[in-house]
């Protein structure tokens, strides 16, 4: 009976919607488990870890929170059942004419957290969402939708982003990219940590000095991973960042393990035991991050690599450099760049992924193409003082050369003067123009490698062995800096504007920012020029 009156009133309810008669739109709903809590009560409010909106297009977004009233205890204070969350949608941060309303259920198999993908909106515009439970509100957040794949758009701007070790200094930089006015934030990973607790005094005189401690050991369980992302997601300054924008995902290697590969972690454990400690922390990534449920781990696996079309401006690609990839060569240590550097049947994309993306740029009509991940493409050789040897790095493209190579032949040889990268990992800004190998190559599309938001705590500038080396011997390489912050991108129908901004201090939650330096990039002519 229930079931007959429930289908009723849906249908009931889509015909007046589609009548213009109702201000707002039922969504479909969710199975509801027998043992559903609609009505909970809490210790404290339960919306202690934020709200986010991700992964958008020309009709919605995902809209993103997680129950957790005591955010740093087992489950997050949470009882062990589901509980169903009521959201909506407005069209103004008043929440004055709500266009959408609906319920879902935070299931304690998923640490509580809620994912709803949003439809049915209008493009190219602004929604404020939020959620409620238990008598309890959320904060509200701000997300918006994609101009229609191939409708003519003037600009879009982003902000890149990641590294956050939390110990290692404060996230003023988000708090900064909380005001920008920008379209996204594109994060490229290492969102969190995995390490222990470093204690409050310096182990050695090489360790960064830290501002705030993890709480417990290297984590390896799904429970210690939850508890990481919670303890991050209680900072104020992402929170502010996630609520104010949009973000496109991707993780790099700590949200899991330190420089892991595919099957391969770093200290040499089993692949089978590696991929359980994998598939929890994907389960944690997935269960805090505002991503589909097309990506949803399955196993240790999830499907990270996707596009994103704004309007016929720029077409976007968001690669997933960790799971597909050969291991490292030369004990992933920085070593001079030998055969194995080269080898043919080695990866860093996987034969799918890279099919995925030759394809999508051939296929591509606008204006720009954005590739957005996680290492840096540049192939950037140093020298150590006393080493005669020119080292490179093992985990970026430099140590994947083939598919570097293979990337970089078919930018130049199918969509020439018309791609961007964007990257990070190094915890440095880099600019710079991309060409085949070594020398003084034609130059066939530029990066921008954001630096970090945290890690490294402030860093030395320019004056280190390391910079100067850089600097001397790659000239293709722009500006770098050691100092904590962000890249802006602002785009353009014939111009690629690009700001490294920096923090002079991250050690209070003072800093003052600036830009380090501004680079354009014409359409058509590859290379950065300083701005
Ligand atoms: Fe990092």
């Amino acid at each position: 009976m229930y079931e007959v009156d429930r289908r009723y009133l849906l249908s009931a309810l889509g015909s007046l919607t589609a009548a213009g008669l109702l201000p707002w739109r039922a969504s479909a709903a969710e199975i509801r488990p027998r043992n559903l809590i609609a009505d909970p009560r809490f210790p404290n409010p339960p919306f202690t870890l934020g709200v986010a909106s991700g992964d958008p297009d020309a009709e919605g977004f995902v809209i993103w929170t997680r129950l957790a009233p005591l955010p740093l205890e087992p489950d997050g204070g949470m009882m062990m059942a589901p509980v169903l969350v009521a959201w909506e949608v407005a069209a103004d941060p008043a929440f004055r004419q709500i266009l959408q309303r609906g319920e879902a259920i935070a299931h304690p198999e998923l640490a509580h957290s809620v994912h709803v993908e949003l439809t049915g909106l209008a493009p190219a515009r602004p929604y404020w969402y939020r959620f409620s439970c238990g008598g309890e509100r959320s904060a509200a957040g701000r997300g918006a939708t994609l101009p229609p794949a191939g409708a003519p758009l003037d600009r879009v701007r982003f902000a890149v982003a990641g590294c956050q070790h939390y110990e290692e200094g404060y996230y003023t930089a988000w708090r900064h990219i909380a005001a920008e006015p920008i379209d996204f934030v594109f994060h490229y990973g290492d969102y969190i940590y995995e390490g222990p607790d470093r204690g409050a005094q310096p182990r050695s005189p090489k360790q960064k000095p830290i501002v705030r401690r993890h709480l417990g050991h290297e984590i390896y369980a799904i429970g210690d991973y939850r508890q990481r992302y919670a303890q991050y997601k209680s900072d104020p300054d992402l929170q502010a960042a996630h609520a104010a924008a949009p973000w496109f995902v991707s993780f790099d290697d700590h949200e899991i393990d330190n420089n892991w590969a595919g099957d391969i972690d770093q200290d040499n454990t089993a692949p089978e035991v590696f991929r359980t400690r994998r598939a929890m922390a994907m389960q944690a990534y997935y269960e805090h991050m505002p991503l589909r449920r097309s990506s949803m781990p399955d196993g240790s696996h999830m499907q990270m690599y996707r596009g994103a079309r704004f309007g016929d401006l720029m077409d976007a690609f968001f690669l997933d450099t960790r799971q597909y990839r050969s291991d490292q060569v030369y004990g992933d240590r920085d070593a001079a760049q030998g055969p194995d550097a080269f080898a043919p049947n080695r990866t860093i994309t996987g034969a799918a992924q890279e099919a995925w993306l030759f394809k999508g740029l051939d296929r591509s009509k606008a204006r720009w193409n954005l590739i957005a991940q996680q290492v840096c493409l540049m192939n950037l050789g140093y020298h150590k003082p006393g080493n005669p040897e020119q080292l490179v790095s093992m985990d970026q493209w430099s140590g994947y050369m083939d598919s570097r190579r293979r990337l970089l032949g078919h930018i130049d040889a199918r969509c020439p003067g018309n791609v961007m990268t964007v990257s990070g990992d190094a915890h440095r800004h880099y600019a710079g123009d991309l060409i085949q190998d070594h020398g003084n190559g034609k130059i066939i599309s530029s990066e921008y490698l954001a630096t970090s938001i945290s890690s490294g705590a402030d860093g030395v500038g320019e004056d280190d062995d390391y910079t100067r080396s850089s600097r001397a011997e790659n000239p293709h390489l722009k500006a770098l800096t050691d100092r904590r912050g962000y890249v802006l991108c602002d785009v353009g129908r014939d111009l690629w504007r690009g700001d490294l901004k920096v923090l002079d201090t991250i050690a209070t939650r003072d800093g003052t920012l600036s830009t380090h330096a501004s680079f354009t990039c014409e359409r058509g002519k590859p290379g950065l020029q300083p701005s």
